[in-house]
């Protein structure tokens, strides 16, 4: 079992499979990156793999796939079956924003995919090009619905920022709720990428506009979910993700792999170390040992309460958020 120097036990794993993207988001990656991990730096799927292997012996319980957006790998369901292969067990997740998914969905599903999390912040196709600076809404929603016939599960995950998208938090929650997915509202996250304008929304306006319209009960943190959670009189949920808070770090259990072999222990620090040397070898005792370092010197907390004005420089198209 993988346990941190506060008693945090470590059975995430998230793997940033590309930094590439084919948005370009306000709050992520509004320009193109001055520069891109060149192609021949990415770690191939089995050399990938042989980490995933590793992580899961450790004791890692859940794997996410992310990107950048990971559907522009090639490939990416033999990816997916490899690790479904290797532990059928693990809950399997992918983060996507939906817009090349309806093509592969079957594939995914097929490979082994149990779970999928995509972006909706709108359901305006003029605010979704303002927002990801394409139009995208039509694929990302046919997306969504290919995801459902297929049957993997779906989230839906909302960054409200005022003057963009602020006043369809009801409404992106209608859509949700009509098709019984789960829908997370998430505190915008400063930082050094995103466009500088951005005026994210607090749990506090979020909670204020939605009991104007629903009556729901708290219903805290939901095992080591980010998200606290709500609960309406029909039954259906919502989640809140608000990393400003002073607990939100208590119950983290993940770590992050990016797509050239850096293991983060925590998305707001710019530390990490690197299994890509130690795969190339093929020296799999190397990169346990990098995994635990990474996993003992993982932070007790990130800094989005602000220290000193200063902003996390971490990419979010590098984590997968
Ligand atoms: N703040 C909050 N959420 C973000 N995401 C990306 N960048 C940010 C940010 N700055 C979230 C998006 C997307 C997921 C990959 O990460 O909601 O769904
Ligand atoms: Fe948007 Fe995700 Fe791409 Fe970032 S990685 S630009 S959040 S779709």
């Amino acid at each position: 079992m993988l346990i941190d120097s506060y008693d945090r036990v470590v059975d995430y794993l998230r793997v940033s499979v590309t930094e590439r993207c084919n948005f370009r988001c306000q709050y992520c990656m509004p320009e193109k990156p001055f520069s891109w991990v060149p192609k021949e730096n990415l770690l191939s799927f089995e050399e990938l793999f042989e980490f995933m292997k590793i992580a899961i012996d450790e004791g890692v319980k859940k794997i996410r796939i992310t990107g950048g957006e990971p559907l522009l790998r090639e490939a990416l369901d033999k990816f997916i079956k490899m690790i479904y292969d290797y532990e059928p067990e693990i809950d399997l997740s992918m983060t996507t924003n939906g817009f090349l998914l309806k093509g592969v969905a079957q594939k995914l599903k097929d490979a082994g995919l149990k779970r999928i999390n995509i972006s909706i912040d709108t359901l305006k196709p003029e605010v979704a090009h303002t927002i990801a600076g394409k139009d995208v809404l039509k694929n990302v929603l046919e997306g969504v619905e290919e995801a459902l016939r297929v049957g993997l599960s779906v989230k839906v995950n909302m960054v409200p920022m005022k003057g963009l998208n602020a006043d369809e938090i009801v409404e992106v929650l209608e859509y949700c709720k009509e098709r019984n997915i789960s829908i997370r509202f998430i505190e915008y996250m400063e930082n050094a990428h995103a466009k500088v304008d951005i005026s994210g929304m607090k749990s506090t306006e979020l909670l204020e506009i939605l009991s104007a319209q629903y009556s729901f009960v708290d219903n805290g943190f939901d095992g080591a979910s980010p998200s606290h959670y709500y609960t309406m009189s029909d039954g259906y949920s919502f989640g809140i993700i608000e990393p400003y808070e002073d607990d939100f770090c208590k119950k983290c259990n993940r770590i992050r792999l990016t797509a050239e072999g850096n293991l983060i222990p925590c998305l707001y620090f710019d530390e990490a170390m690197s299994i890509r040397d130690a795969i190339k070898r093929g020296d799999i005792k190397g990169a346990a040992l990098v995994l635990k370092e990474v996993v003992r010197t993982k932070p007790e907390k990130n800094r989005w309460g602000g220290v000193d004005g200063e902003l996390s420089s971490r990419a979010f198209y590098e984590t997968g958020g």
